[in-house]
């Protein structure tokens, strides 16, 4: 057995060298299993750290969430602990089932943990009651999901401006048409787009609130090869552009490569964390 002088010392020497995680699996792998799982959580904690020089804004400390369905309780996620930075691009993997929209949902304040903690800066959105959810997601979250909740009557510009006149510090709807390659479409109601096109009006209702975060669950879900990469294209711009925290969650991994971090989950578990070196543009993905 491994003593826990060395993994102190593995962790340790993780911080100091976050880009290095890679090398650090690969020990774990060498570890045989009883060790693995006698160390596993120590190591966990060290995957976990963000960039050295990055601001944590996200801390999910020991979530866990059961749903009662009837007599059958569920556990979706088990002893998540997570810290992302400002400004981070990550992608989140996992079987269907693993607890991937169920940690997103927390994380946006949609849901709440059964137990544990989890806070975006000052908010502690784990004793949050509803107004306090409703008021961080307004101030700070923008949303996408698969199917791109449109109002039908309402044209692409409209359907921006319905947020950014609740939001706090809004963007000009145009400006976040713009930023979407939408503006000649503006005028435009959801059945003259395209999948592709609605997808986007959709991306650029949500950053045009001026988000510190944008959750995305399976953005490109619905959507074919070329007109996936569009969306990923634009997602990767509002990352880069307004410095926005962007996670999706994909069944998708060649997408991973454009994330800085990428976090699998099985089973409702975190079961690895992995940085990449350089995130790929979108042109570059292939599948
Ligand atoms: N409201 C709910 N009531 C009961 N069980 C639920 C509820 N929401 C999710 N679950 C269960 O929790 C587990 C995790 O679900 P979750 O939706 O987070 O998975 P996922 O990784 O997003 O899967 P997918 O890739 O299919 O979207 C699943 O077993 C699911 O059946
Ligand atoms: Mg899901």
């Amino acid at each position: 057995m491994r003593s826990k002088k060395l993994l102190r010392y593995g962790e340790r020497w993780l911080q100091s060298h976050p880009e290095r995680e890679l090398i650090v699996k690969k020990y774990l792998r060498t570890m045989e299993p009883g060790d693995r799982s006698h160390h596993g959580d120590g190591m966990a904690t060290a995957l976990n750290n963000v960039a050295g020089s990055a601001e944590v804004v996200f801390h999910v400390g020991a979530v866990s969430k059961t749903y009662q369905a009837g007599d059958v309780a569920v556990v979706a996620l088990r002893s998540i602990e997570l810290d992302l930075a400002a400004g981070e691009f990550v992608v989140i993997l996992g079987p269907s089932g693993s607890g991937k929209s169920t940690l997103l949902n927390i994380l946006g304040g949609l849901d709440t943990p059964t137990s544990g903690d989890v806070r975006f800066r000052d908010h502690w959105l784990s004793q949050a009651g509803d107004a306090g959810l409703t008021r961080f997601r307004r101030e700070h979250v923008g949303f996408v999901f698969q199917f791109y909740n449109l109002i039908p009557s309402l044209t692409a510009l409209e359907n921006v401006s319905l947020v950014t006149e609740i939001a706090e510090h809004p963007m000009d709807p145009g400006e976040a048409l713009r930023l979407v390659g939408l503006t000649e479409r503006r005028n435009h109601f959801p059945s003259q787009l395209s999948g592709g096109e609605q997808q986007r009006v959709a991306i650029a209702r949500a950053v045009a609130k001026n988000p510190d975060i944008l959750l995305c669950d399976e953005p490109t879900g619905a959507l074919d090869y070329p007109t996936a990469k569009l969306v990923l294209d634009v997602l990767a711009r509002v990352n880069e552009e307004l410095h926005t925290l962007v996670a999706v969650i994909t069944h998708n991994t060649a997408i991973a490569a454009m994330a800085d971090r990428v976090i699998r989950l099985r089973s409702g578990e975190i079961v690895e964390i992995s940085r990449n070196a350089r995130k790929a543009h979108s042109e570059e993905l292939v599948w």
